[in-house]
Parts: structure tokens; sequence; C-alpha cells
């Protein structure tokens, strides 16, 4: 563990920022990958697919399992059984989701599996189901407690198209909020969805935009919903090319976020400019006491602008940054809050749309992602748990059962080592950010995107 000041200076806060050129060009900051990836470098190392769907059993602790976590962590990512060997996209390819079940400090099992239907992005609990999400129109699919498809899933009959990888949870009324796209030939829209507690979908907002957009994510706060309408668009284009990803960075489409309010409707969505980058997560957003939006987020200063493969090649800058939205005046304010690159943003599951002091994200070294990062948002500190040449992914914050402080709980996630080709399962404690427990697994998990901790009760 090591402690650090964040680096970055706060850009002018304050002042409304003009748009920034697109011929403005950042320094790369994502390592050994800032210049160029081969075609093949999201089907290489272990970004490369497994063949098998195992099931493991009898697996040994390292460490100490917190005893009061029972239930499962799993993830998802794209598993691509046929992958082409040129101008392959990290983003394409069958769903597997790798998880983990754990209790009273055992492992009952580990499994992989293919999701069939495609959903590769996501894997959430939600209304006692297990689904598997992805964007860009794909459907749920649910997933037995092992793993296993059904089937897809459109909450009993009431989802209207499309889903989203990120639904955000209200951690007050447990309801998702669901900010979906399904680019296609005009009328372009984006499309608002709320599913229930309960799991059925009681509100559909179609909002209205200028193309077929790329919106990967969202954030809410207690009276807004936002969506992030920035320059990556799809380019058919592309498509004919053979690009099974056709979306392209294109800076002439402008940059801008909608504040949907919660209760209104889309002639009701506030527009704020803001400057040109790509946002894939952010990592929490609320509302300050003067009635601005305050959002954390993972920023691009462009995607996807002559390298189809993935996000992180290219000569690419990706910082975190902090965005101030006022409705009233429609401007932002935009501060730098670190420079290192950095992704999968996640804070407390409690504080989702509510002020927040910690923040927990992976480092981006080009193929990489070799420290979990924990940010102190109050004092600007941050702590590194640095995996000494193994390489993390997405670290999932589960809070520790009756807590009362913020970061008094653990981090999970898969945690790759080169060296050996294995993958392991490993658990921080994620105030001191230091490991607990590890569990080493016979075979190798591949990076993926996102997960979820489902416990039993
Ligand atoms: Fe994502």
């Amino acid at each position: 563990m090591q402690r650090r000041r964040f680096l970055g200076a706060a850009m002018g806060a304050a002042a409304s920022l003009p748009l920034l050129s697109p011929l403005a060009r950042a320094t790369a900051n994502l390592g050994n990958w800032g210049e160029s990836a081969s075609a093949d470098a999201y089907v290489s190392g272990n970004f490369g697919p497994v063949a098998v769907e195992s099931s493991v059993v009898d697996l040994k602790v390292t460490g100490e399992l917190p005893k009061e976590l029972i239930g499962r962590y799993v993830r998802n990512g794209p598993n691509p059984s046929s992958p082409t060997d040129a101008g392959h996209h990290w983003f394409i390819g069958d769903g597997m989701v790798h998880g983990i079940r754990i209790e009273e400090g055992r492992v009952s099992w580990y499994r992989n599996r293919y999701v069939k239907g495609g959903a590769n992005t996501h894997v959430i609990g939600h209304a006692g189901k297990t689904l598997a999400i992805v964007e860009a129109g794909g459907k749920p699919v649910h997933l037995t407690e092992d793993l296993e498809t059904v089937g897809f899933y459109d909450f009993e009959g009431t989802l209207p198209g499309a889903f989203s990888a990120h639904p955000k949870r209200d951690p007050d009324t447990g309801d998702l909020h669901v900010m979906t796209y399904n680019p296609g030939p005009p009328p372009f829209q984006v499309q608002y969805v709320r599913v229930t507690a309960g799991g059925v979908v009681d509100k559909v907002v179609d909002i209205p935009v200028a193309g077929p957009v790329m919106v990967h994510d969202t954030s809410i706060t207690r009276n807004w919903v936002l969506v992030y309408d920035l320059p990556v668009t799809a380019n058919p284009q592309l498509a004919q090319q053979g690009y099974r990803f056709p979306m392209q960075w294109n800076p002439d489409y402008g940059a801008r976020v909608g504040l949907l309010p919660r209760n209104g409707g889309a002639a009701d969505v506030v527009w704020i400019d803001v400057p040109l980058c790509y946002v894939f997560h952010p990592m929490n957003a609320y509302e300050t006491e003067d009635g601005k939006i305050s959002v954390d987020l993972c920023r691009y200063d462009r995607m996807f602008d002559g390298n189809f493969n993935g996000p992180f090649a290219g000569n690419v800058e990706l910082t975190l940054d902090r965005w101030v939205l006022d409705p009233k005046r429609r401007t932002v304010s935009v501060d730098r809050v670190d420079d290192r690159a950095q992704e999968f943003p996640r804070a407390h599951p409690s504080l989702e749309s509510k002020p927040y002091r910690y923040g927990y994200a992976v480092t981006v070294d080009g193929p990489t992602f070799p420290q979990i990062l924990k940010h102190d948002l109050k004092t600007g500190e941050s702590m590194v748990h640095d995996l000494r040449g193994r390489s993390s992914g997405e670290a999932v914050f589960v809070p520790r059962e009756g807590a009362t402080a913020e970061d008094d709980g653990f981090l999970m996630s898969w945690v790759y080592d080169p060296n050996k080709d294995v993958s392991e399962f490993v658990v921080l404690d994620a105030q001191a950010m230091v490991q607990l427990a590890s569990v080493r697994l016979p075979v190798r998990v591949p990076y993926g995107f996102h997960g979820s901790w489902i416990a039993d009760a």
C-alpha cells in the first residue's frame, strides 16, 4: 500500500470551460499501449478467450475470507469463441461469466459459463434474478444461480426495447435507472427506462438526440438522470468494412450532458455543453447544497479515433475528472482529480446518487491493470494497492455488514499472474488496502468488464 497526493492541479475550476478544439491533442498516458496496439491485441495474452467451461470445487483459501460473506462474486466479459484475426474489437464476442461462491470463509465453487445470447458486459442481481446485460440493443439474459443460461429476459414483458450494461440502482427505492441506446436509422434517440425493485418497467422516456450515439453509462442524483451525449457515433461505412463494433470518434457531433428530471419527460431535459471527450464510466454523482450536480468520471480526451480495437490504444489521454454541472446557468466546471490513467470506477453502493468520500478504480497501463486505487475525494489523497506484476480488473466494493465507516468493507476482483499464467480471486480490506485472502484457480480468467457481489440474503 502506498499513499499519494493527487498530482493533478485544478483545471481552472469554477469558470465554464470553452469547448476544446478537436485539434487539441493531449499526451497519451496509457503506458506501453499509448501509441498503438496490434490488431489482435484484444484477443492476445490475458485478453484472449478460454476454450473450456470449468466447474471447480475444493479450492484452497490463502489468508482468511471474511466469514460474513455468503454469496457469489460474478463478472462478465467477452469470450469470443472464434475471434477474428484482424481488427478484433474488445467489446465483441460471446459473453462469459466467471463466478465464485463463498460462504463462511470457504469456497463452494468456481465456474465459468458462456452467456448464450450475447450479453457480455455486466452481470447483476435484481429482483431475485441473476442477469447478464449489454448495451447497443442487446437483451438481458437470465442466468441460474449456477450461471447457466435460462434465456432472454424482458422484465415480465415490460421492457419495450433495449437495455444497458450500466443500470444505476437507487439505494432508497431499489429501482434501476437505465439509459439505453440502439444505434440505427433515424429518428435518433436514447431511451430512459426505470425498473422497479420488484422487476417490472414502470417508466419509459424517449429522448431525441442528434445522431446514432454510443451511450455506455448513466448517473443518477436525487432529482436527475444524466444522458452522456458524447461524440462517439455509429459509422455505417465502418460496418461495411467489416467492423463489428462500428463506433467512431465524431467531434463534429459535439459533447453535452442531458439532465432528465426524475419526474419529468423528454421536453424537460436540461442540456449542458461539456468539453469534447468520451466517458464510459462515471464513479458517482450527487447534488450539491446549491443545486448543482457533481460527477466524478473516467474521461478520455477522445475515443475510437482511428483505432477500432478497443479503448486503451491510440494516442489517448485518460484521467479522473470532476464535473460540476449547473442546471440553472447550463454551464459546467471541470477539475482534474487524478492524472493517472484509470478505469472501472466503483463506490459504496448505498451512496449511489449521494455525496460520497471514497471511490475505487484500477490503473491502466496498456494491456495491464497493475494497481487498485482508493481515492479519498475529501482530502485529495489516494492509496495504492500494487499487485506486484499481477494485473486486476474492476474491483467491486462490498460494504461490511453493520459498518458505520464508508470505506469499511472489501474489494473483490479477479487477478491474473502473467508469470504463472493463472488467475486468482482476491479480497482486499478496503480501509487498509491490503489483501485479506486469495483463491488460486487452476484456470485462467481473461480480462473482462463488470461484475457484482450478489449476496444470498
Ligand atoms: Fe462499462
